[in-house]
């Protein structure tokens, strides 16, 4: 019944199209098994496509059958690294609306959905637009800058973040800016230091009690102990200033030389013993701070107002980090807790009040509620109640008694705290509900 069958043996040889062609009147026949209207006739036509190529000169069309389609010749005529999916099958749309075509439109559709059901689009198929979408996977993104190699790395959500990994490629000392628990610290050490440079950190705790050991060595009980500022310089690691507000502006002098060279290359800086160091090229610095230092701050009193000689060492690479959502909902996992949370902060800004509601108290609340959660659901086997320990009201509760009575009632009021927590009401909330106020 289908002719195209006494020419198999030839398929495997032929060009795409004649091959998905075949394969086509192979499906719609199930197997050349049954007859199908539009099989035979996409058998006729690529019988005569095949027997045109078999012979030098094309054979005169016989008078019972009639003339091969355009959509033969041209599929013929093309070489197989030309093929296109889209044209071909709108030279197959066109030879069906060919009148002589006996196709119902139920056939034709029938018969191009089983074909794209198989097809298979290549990425340069995609519109350009989708192309960009998919590369925005990971990449690796390497500069010929003298001795600079970036590393593969997965952009976070967060602002500038290609704009600090090049600071420090390109020996800028970065200070990140931002309110208690915004991230900076895990910025700093995890996602630029460890992720996106795949350097060693050593991280400085900044304080009033930061030592000149600390930084550039010295002798302790135990003997002479290394400085921080030295191991990093000679060894290229990143060297992390933590809340480098916070140190006494006159041992903060200590940086002023090291920070002043980490572009020159092999810069040299001396330790307490004056033994001399010479920089090794990956050595980088990255500080963190809650307020630029050039005032005191009411609100974070354990700040110093920092010498302007220090503050130049980081100019033109001072990043403000402000609470991103997008970070906070993808740590937390759980869009009910950071609802409530999300909600509370809102409140407490636009009451000005002098709080903070950090991603810190947003993970304390949630792990408070996934304990409770436990609790919860194993109250039948050992009479356990939700409630004996700690639990997402608690956590609430803690941070809501830090503000004065007056406060509490006008945050407990926007909150809807006593719906929500009196009740406990937010255990009957799916995790990824946001709960709307
Ligand atoms: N991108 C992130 N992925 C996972 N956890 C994060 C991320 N950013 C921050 N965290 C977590 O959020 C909490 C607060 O972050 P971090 O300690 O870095 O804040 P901070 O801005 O340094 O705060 P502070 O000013 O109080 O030192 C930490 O528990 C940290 O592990
Ligand atoms: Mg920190």
């Amino acid at each position: 019944m289908y002719s195209i069958t006494q020419y198999k043996h030839l398929i495997e040889g032929q060009d795409a199209d004649t091959r998905k062609r075949y394969a086509l009147i192979e499906k719609l026949s199930e197997g050349f098994t049954k007859e199908n209207a539009t099989a035979l006739e996409l058998d006729r036509l690529l019988t005569e496509q095949l027997e045109l190529e078999q012979a030098d000169e094309p054979p005169a069309p016989s008078s019972g059958r009639k003339a091969p389609m355009p959509v033969s010749k041209k599929v013929k005529a093309k070489p197989a690294q030309d093929t296109n999916i889209d044209e071909l099958f709108n030279e197959l749309f066109e030879a069906l609306k060919d009148p002589r075509t006996p196709f119902s439109t139920e056939d034709i559709a029938k018969a191009v959905q089983d074909s794209l059901a198989q097809a298979k689009i290549t990425y340069h198929q995609l519109d350009t637009d989708l192309q960009q979408k998919l590369s925005a996977a990971p990449v690796l993104i390497q500069y010929a800058l003298p001795g600079i190699t970036t590393t593969a790395f997965k952009k976070p959500e967060i602002l500038s973040f290609q704009y600090i990994v090049d600071d420090v490629l390109l020996g800028n000392n970065v200070l990140l800016i931002g309110g208690a628990g915004t991230g900076k610290t895990y910025l700093a050490e995890i996602l630029l230091a460890k992720k996106a440079l795949n350097r060693t950190h050593l991280t400085i705790n900044c304080s009033q009690w930061t030592t000149p050991t600390e930084i550039i060595g010295g002798q302790t009980m135990d003997g002479y102990v290394e400085g921080k500022l030295i191991e990093a310089w000679v060894n290229g690691y990143i060297l992390i200033l933590d809340e480098l507000p916070k140190i006494d502006p006159n041992t903060a002098g200590l940086f002023n030389d090291a920070l002043a060279k980490t572009k020159i290359p092999d810069a040299v800086i001396f330790n307490s013993r004056r033994e001399s160091f010479v920089k090794h090229k990956d050595f980088g610095c990255i500080a963190t701070g809650n307020i630029y230092p050039i005032n005191e701050s009411v609100t974070y009193g354990a700040n110093n107002k920092q010498d302007l000689s220090l503050l130049d060492r980081f100019s033109g690479s001072v990043y403000f980090i402000e609470k991103n959502p997008v970070i906070e909902r993808e740590v937390l996992q759980n869009d009910m807790i950071w609802s409530i949370c999300d909600h509370l902060r809102s409140v407490i800004e636009e009451l000005k009040y002098e709080a903070q509601l950090s991603l810190r108290f947003m993970q304390n609340a949630r792990d408070a509620y996934l304990l409770e959660r436990e609790r919860l659901n194993s109250k039948t086997k050992n009479g356990i109640k939700a409630s004996d320990g700690k639990t997402f009201k608690a956590a609430v509760d803690s941070y809501l008694s830090t503000f004065t009575s007056v406060q509490q009632g006008n945050l407990k009021e926007r909150i809807r705290y006593s719906e929500l927590f009196e009740g406990f009401e937010y255990r009957g909330f799916p995790v990824n509900k946001k709960i709307v106020f």
